[in-house]
């Protein structure tokens, strides 16, 4: 098969982007990719405005896409196809990406393919290394938790994930209540690493139950509670009490992480898969503890962990322009009619459970 090239557009959160990516399913590699973030647009309302967000990609897209382009040393005239995510996501941003490669498409006379933008996350470890099929992904953000037996391209099964918030949010959320800085996972990682993890007993959530699902938003209230008792006692916290309450608050999402990964696992190794691989994405997978903890439960059933580049983990376009070409490659496009879908699960078997995320539905 010949080589593709695709230019990708993403937007379905609070980053704008875009990227070009060329090769081939399973051997691709990643030309540009360009993030235009707005963590400044929203700064001062604690949380991703949505209006706010739609507004700043329609403005950025074009200018995102250039430089992609640029960065690539390409034009448009190169290109394949064009991806975008068509959702899950905030609906302004999604229609604004959609709108914009449709416009594109039309103008250059190129296949339009619309994106899952979970399908991205999921499919990043065959951009990044060309892991075979089928594989096992933790998706773990500020707005995904998920585990996906991935057997193909579009073939996802979701084997549980968050009832109610994901861990990146009650990482953000921990770490305002106890007054550290934004984003909060890594300040509560620092933190936590001064702290005793048992002074403090957190519950771990969903672990008398059975199934992959978790749920971090009692963890949270838990944390308030004794903050506030601390509070009460004492009329503040010490270092030492921010410190104690991170540590354990990070021991109870090690755990609960740990212990759910087992059971996927497990599902996964009933498949006899070749090669066992278990990969990570998103935001929360930087985490010192919670990788320690995955790669000794990896290695512990001979299974290769996997943890893509940071800046791939993350939301960008490049994952996007991979997911498109294996589904260009497929025979799969879209026309004009492609639609954004703000809630689009994976696995269409398993309808989403949607939680209150910051960063809008999660599917
Ligand atoms: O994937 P990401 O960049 O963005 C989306 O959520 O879409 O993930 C960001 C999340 C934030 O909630 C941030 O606090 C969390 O990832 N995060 C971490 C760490 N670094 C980033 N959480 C725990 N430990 C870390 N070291
Ligand atoms: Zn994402």
């Amino acid at each position: 098969m010949q080589d593709l090239t695709v230019l990708a557009l993403e937007s379905s959160c609070d980053d704008t982007a875009a990227a070009v990516v060329r090769g081939r399913p399973g051997a691709a590699r990643v030309l540009s990719s360009i993030v235009l973030g707005q963590n400044d647009l929203h700064a001062d309302f604690g949380g991703v405005v949505p209006e706010i967000a739609a507004r700043a990609h329609a403005e950025r897209l074009d200018i995102c896409v250039k430089q992609a382009l640029t960065q690539a040393d390409l034009p448009l005239s190169a290109m394949d196809a064009v991806a975008v995510t068509a959702g899950p996501g905030l609906i302004g941003g999604v229609l604004s990406g959609v709108m914009c490669a449709k416009g594109i498409c039309a103008g250059a006379g190129l296949p339009l393919i619309g994106v899952n933008h979970l399908a991205g996350h999921a499919l990043t470890p065959r951009l990044t290394d060309g892991v075979a099929f089928p594989y096992l992904m933790l998706l773990v953000s500020g707005g995904h938790c998920q585990f996906l037996l991935v057997r193909g391209h579009d073939d996802f099964s979701r084997l549980g994930g968050t009832i109610d918030d994901a861990p990146g949010e009650a990482f953000d959320k921990t770490a305002r209540l106890l007054g550290l800085p934004q984003p909060g996972g890594p300040s509560v990682q620092a933190e936590a690493t001064k702290g005793d993890p048992k002074r403090f007993r957190f519950p771990r959530p969903l672990l008398d139950r059975p199934g992959c699902d978790l749920s971090f938003s009692g963890l949270k209230t838990a944390l308030l509670r004794a903050r506030d008792a601390l509070i009460a006692d004492q009329g503040g916290l010490t270092e030492q009490d921010r410190a104690d309450l991170c540590a354990g608050f990070q021991a109870a999402v090690v755990d609960v992480l740990a212990e759910k990964t087992r059971r996927a696992l497990a599902l996964y190794m009933a498949e006899t898969p070749a090669e066992p691989v278990i990969a990570v994405a998103g935001g929360v997978a930087a985490n010192t503890a919670i990788r320690a903890a995955l790669e000794t439960l990896s290695s512990g059933t001979g299974t290769r962990f996997l943890a893509p580049p940071l800046a791939l983990c993350t939301d960008n376009a490049a994952m996007i322009a991979y997911a498109g070409l294996e589904r260009f490659a497929a025979g799969q496009s879209d026309d004009m009619a492609l639609s954004a879908r703000p809630r689009w699960p994976l696995d269409q078997t398993r309808p989403a459970m949607l939680g209150s995320g910051k960063k809008g539905a999660k599917a």
